[in-house]
């Protein structure tokens, strides 16, 4: 039986390294084409791009800071030159201080909002015309734990997951009658670069291994696998939602 995401095509926000590259493989395996976005990790991007064509999909790069709301239209119009269309749109991209919130400067809250939260939102309305054009899309965006839970100097991020969530809950609600899906994926930790930011990272990770019922974890493929489920006609009667993978974190 032919997959039915076979030949569809999607952008994904930061799709270099870590759980976007891992996304970008598992569509790929069911034959999306990927436009990998980054921001400067040129050669992350190359060889990422490089190992999706070898699995027989088109793959491209484009580099943008989606914090930077001028790159937006730049990136869209690359995409669709390149591509012809969008049907799937995955923000993943994601930055952030790494300090308590009473001390967080004001451009530090914006640089995680931008990136994180409202970049989300831009890129949803630019992504818009096309897919209501085709009577249907798949919108989903990554959170975390955070947004729900005290994690030590997370909170900048955290606060934009928070955003992130609500801001599914409404565009799932708005854009379902116009066949556009929404959701988001949330996890715990998850083993990508982005860990070595954190500080005093190895008590964490310490703390989080003794209270995770599947004793380890969590690997890119785990958050790329929720993801490929939320894009495929397997949940169309999920909108809006945020779906938790953390091998049981979060109920501890
Ligand atoms: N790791 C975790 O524990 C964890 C857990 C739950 C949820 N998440 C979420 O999963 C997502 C991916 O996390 P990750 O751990 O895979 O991150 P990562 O390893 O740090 O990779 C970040 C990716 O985003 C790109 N990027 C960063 N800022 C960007 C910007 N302004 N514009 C465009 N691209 C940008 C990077 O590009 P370059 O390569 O060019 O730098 C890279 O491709 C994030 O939304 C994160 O919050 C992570």
């Amino acid at each position: 039986m032919t997959n039915p995401l076979k030949g569809k095509v999607a952008l994904i926000t930061g799709a270099s390294r870590g759980i976007g590259r891992a996304i970008a493989h598992r569509l790929a395996e069911d034959g999306v084409h990927i436009a990998v976005n980054y921001l400067q990790n040129e050669a992350a991007a190359k060889k990422t791009v490089e190992e999706l064509q070898a699995k027989g999909v088109k793959a491209e790069a484009f580099q943008a800071n989606v914090g930077d709301l001028d790159t937006h239209n730049p990136l869209l119009e690359n995409v669709l030159k390149t591509f012809g269309t969008l049907d799937i749109l995955i923000h993943n991209a994601a930055l952030g201080a790494f300090k308590p919130v009473h001390r967080l400067k004001m451009n530090q809250w914006d640089l995680s909002m931008d990136i994180n939260a409202k970049a989300f939102l831009a890129l949803t309305q630019k992504a818009l015309p096309i897919m209501e054009a085709k009577k249907e899309g798949i919108i989903i965006a990554l959170s975390s734990l955070g947004a729900h839970h005290f994690i030590p100097n997370y909170g900048a991020i955290g606060i934009s997951k928070a955003a992130i969530e609500t801001t599914v809950r409404y565009l799932g609600v708005e854009l379902m009658p116009k066949g556009i899906r929404v959701n988001a994926v949330s996890g715990g930790l998850v083993d990508t670069d982005a860990l070595k930011s954190f500080p005093f990272f190895d008590a964490f990770k310490e703390e989080v291994l003794k209270r995770t019922p599947a004793g380890r974890i969590g690997k890119p493929e785990d958050m790329a696998r929720v993801v490929a489920f939320l894009c495929s006609p397997e949940s169309s009667w999920i909108v809006g939602q945020t779906l938790i993978a953390d091998g049981g974190l979060s109920l501890i």
